[in-house]
């Protein structure tokens, strides 16, 4: 058959049978059947050395074109058939990545720890030391140790939760206060003393919005030599000063507890309003906002410890943090402290 002839046929065919290839297999396939040694093109070539002198040129430039067309038209192909395939990879292993990943919300600090750890941290910036004592504590401690007669309403079953009667030395309670711990530090530690104590206490109390059964206080005693009443108001102002702001003004109010002598309540200019406009959201008006309860410790709790009450002296005050966070965040109810609702965690993060 003629040559010439033989290579228009390849070159009208090459395309149909091109556009059949589907995969690298059938490339390869295709590939030898239109350019290998046995297609009509590859007997063309091996008859070459046979052919006329005057055909040959012509057969020899139409073998070349053909070569070449089909060469195009296979490496076309073959750059479609490597992107679809890349693209076909990438479908099978794609990631969707807008599905919802599994997460474990986290959690953070309550607000009272809050309170506390940021209290705690202003004492421990002056010096003191952190002390704890037991939640379930005998009446000694509670009570008697502090100065706090047996006839003493706080002490009645109606206040405190007992947990065993027994004699009176051995009667054990849930503490109704932090300052057992005053006395339990000074039996076992020698002076000096600069220690604040946080910690649970518990009282005979129905929940409402202003009482809870179990809560918190945090506790503050200084002992040493020549301690002042003015070093009480001063620490505690330094106190108001770095948890109100450094505007706070406090004032004493005469008081009473058994272990303090002479006894006070501190109240701290409101941090709303500078100290009374009318109707303020935060003290109503007053101006003040009681704070803690505090004292000039009773010469009787230093002498049960065991501490020379003519060489010492020493300050004590005792605080509730569930009370203060309710004042500087504006919280009505002590409720929201134990619901453990999220929507009122969350905005104390
Ligand atoms: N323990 C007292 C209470 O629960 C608070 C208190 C007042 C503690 C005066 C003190 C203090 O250390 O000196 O009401």
């Amino acid at each position: 058959m003629d040559p010439l002839a033989i290579l228009h046929q390849a070159i009208a065919d090459a395309p149909t049978a091109v556009a059949g290839i589907d995969s690298r297999e059938s490339l390869e396939r295709v590939e030898a059947e239109l350019l290998g040694k046995d297609s009509p093109i590859g007997q063309v070539r091996r008859s070459m050395g046979s052919l006329d002198d005057e055909l040959k040129p012509r057969v020899g430039a139409k073998l070349n074109e053909a070569t070449a067309r089909i060469d195009r038209l296979l490496d076309e192909k073959r750059m479609a058939v490597q992107e679809a395939e890349e693209s076909r990879r990438l479908l099978e292993e794609e990631i969707d990545v807008t599905l919802e990943r599994v997460t474990f919300p986290a959690g953070s600090l309550h607000l009272v720890q809050q309170t506390i750890d940021e209290i705690v941290d202003i004492f421990i910036g002056l010096g003191y030391q952190v002390a704890s004592g037991p939640e379930a504590d005998l009446a000694y401690y509670n009570f008697d140790a502090l100065n706090t007669p047996p006839s003493h309403p706080s002490r009645w079953e109606s206040d405190t939760m007992y947990l065993d009667w027994g004699a009176p030395e051995d009667e054990v309670l849930l503490r109704t206060q932090t300052s057992p711990v005053q006395a339990r530090w000074m039996e076992s530690h020698d002076p000096p003393v600069y220690i604040v104590v946080p910690g649970r206490t518990f009282r005979k109390d129905t929940i409402d919005a202003t009482h809870l059964p179990v809560f918190h206080q945090i506790e503050g005693l200084a002992v040493d030599e020549n301690i002042t009443f003015g070093d009480l108001k001063g620490t505690l102002l330094h106190f108001a000063r770095e948890f109100f702001g450094p505007k706070s003004q406090v004032r004493l109010r005469p008081h009473f507890f058994p272990f303090t002598e002479p006894s006070a309540e501190l109240d701290v200019s409101c941090f709303a309003c500078d100290g009374g406009v009318p109707g303020c959201r935060v003290c109503g008006g007053a101006g003040w906002l009681e704070l803690l309860g505090c004292g000039m410790v009773d010469p009787a709790v230093l002498e049960t410890a065991g501490y020379d009450s003519t060489r010492l002296s020493g300050f004590a005050f005792g605080m509730g943090p569930e009370r203060i966070a309710m004042v500087r965040h504006g919280i009505d109810s002590l409720r929201h402290f134990i619901e453990n609702d999220v929507r009122f965690l969350r905005q104390f993060r």
